[in-house]
């Protein structure tokens, strides 16, 4: 049985990540609508694993006994003003999912609960992943989104991610 505490941070977190997947849906919607099918591509894809993030920690919940609570999901309001902002969006959006983490890791660690830190282990890495990607994609867009050619490129790019759900997910 968790702790109370961790296991509210957790339940908690499902809904996060639930609503990490409705941002980036929202983001694909954007770039669908911009004609940028790769960039939406790639963000379906993200949206997809950041659900299963949802169903892995709903799942370490129930295998540990504790009855979930599935909360109100809130609707993304992003307008943007050009290609990059959801980009940058995505970005500040995994630093923060990052603190949330950490934050429940911190707890975990606090309580001597070496089984939750252990199932955090994957999503402390996944976050860190996640990070260099979204940096990444900013960097790329400012060095080659500027013109229309490097902009196709960029989109023909990542239209190539391939959504493979995680073989070795986190320890249960
Ligand atoms: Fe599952 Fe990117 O947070």
């Amino acid at each position: 049985m968790l702790d109370k505490k961790i296991a509210d941070l957790l339940n908690d977190q499902i809904n996060k990540e639930l609503y990490s997947a409705y941002l980036y849906l929202d983001f694909a919607d954007y770039y669908a609508d911009e004609g940028l099918d790769g960039f939406a591509h790639w963000y379906e894809v993200q949206a997809q694993e950041e659900r299963d993030h949802a169903f892995m920690m709903r799942r370490y919940l129930l295998n540990n006994g504790v009855k979930v609570e599935l909360k109100e999901i809130a609707g993304p309001d992003k307008t943007f003003k050009n290609h990059l902002a959801p980009l940058e969006a995505g970005y500040a959006h995994e630093q923060y999912v990052t603190s949330l983490i950490t934050a429940i890791y911190h707890e975990a660690f606090g309580q001597k609960d070496y089984k939750t830190m252990q199932f955090l282990d994957w999503f402390i890495k996944e976050q860190g992943e996640e990070e260099t990607n979204a940096e990444d994609m900013i960097k790329k867009m400012k060095l080659f989104g500027g013109d229309a050619k490097g902009l196709y490129a960029l989109n023909r790019e990542l239209a190539g991610r391939v959504y493979a759900p995680s073989a070795t997910g986190p320890a249960m």
